[in-house]
């Protein structure tokens, strides 16, 4: 297999990273995605930097045994907490790239003077790694974050477009912290799917920024950079989940709008 060849590895802590799969898969058809989701110890929002840290290590593991060129950390929470260990551990066997960056280079390119709003998990905003990276762009950004844990499990468990959903959305949206915010960035790879709902909520005013396009066009230009490109696709997708279970089949379905084949691939054993 040559470099070019090797495929793109790409995790999350269970399937909302698909999202950024499907996005990947849509802008380089020809690369070949190796997917793992973290099904087993999910949610991450809720654990320790420590506990995500042990869990990075083992997937990406696992994706540089698939020989992966690329590791892309598909979950803000686990961008927030692993990346630099990560990047440190795998050194030149893959380039390590997370959810953030990209997003908080787009805010800075388009957002500079504005007051901003983050959600994301409890893990991703008490990190405050988004703060500090708009801090470094010094365009006088005004980041107003707030932390919105029931929302993923609340997609991750089919529930959107409902008025349960609705309640919890509107009850989050309407906090103090996101007053009078011009943009709102999806700090979450599960918030993709409940868009729609957030942008209603501000009658679709503002921009409501979601990272699986803007990761997808960042992994293209580093490829296109360094010569990285795949040329064709030899090989099918693979998709690894830690547990297994009927319903994160059926979930994958939502995430990544076609089922996939999910194999079982535990991480202590
Ligand atoms: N998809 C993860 C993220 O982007 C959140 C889900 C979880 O808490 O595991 O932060």
């Amino acid at each position: 297999m040559t470099e070019a060849q090797r495929p793109i590895g790409i995790f999350d802590s269970g399937i909302g990273g698909l999202t950024v799969a499907k996005a990947v898969a849509e802008l380089l058809p020809k690369e070949r995605i190796v997917y793992f989701g973290d099904t087993a110890h999910l949610p991450y929002g809720d654990k320790s930097t420590a506990a995500i840290q042990s869990y990075a290590i083992k997937i990406s593991d696992v994706l540089l045994k698939h020989q992966c060129k690329v590791i892309l950390i598909a979950c803000n929470s686990a961008s927030a907490a692993a990346y630099q260990l990560l990047k440190e551990y795998t050194a030149s066997r893959a380039k390590v790239m997370n959810v953030i960056d990209p997003m908080v280079q787009y805010v800075g390119e388009h957002f500079s003077g504005k007051r901003v709003g983050l959600i994301g998990t409890k893990r991703t905003i008490a990190s405050n790694v988004y703060q500090r990276k708009v801090d470094k762009l010094e365009a006088s950004i005004q980041l107003q974050s707030l932390a919105t844990p029931l929302l993923a499990p609340m997609v991750e468990e089919g529930f959107f477009n409902n008025d349960v959903s609705q309640t919890i959305i509107t009850t989050y949206l309407q906090d103090k912290t996101l007053e009078g915010i011009e943009a709102l960035i999806l700090g979450c790879t599960h918030y993709p799917l409940i868009k729609e709902s957030i942008s209603a909520y501000y009658s679709h005013h503002i921009p409501i920024l979601d990272s699986s396009g803007i990761v997808a066009a960042y992994v293209k230009e580093y490829l296109q950079k360094n010569n990285l490109l795949s040329d064709q696709l030899t090989t099918e997708h693979k998709f690894y989940v830690s547990d297994y279970t009927r319903s994160f089949v059926e979930s994958t379905k939502l995430f990544f709008q076609t089922e996939v084949e999910l194999e079982h691939y535990p991480l202590w054993e």
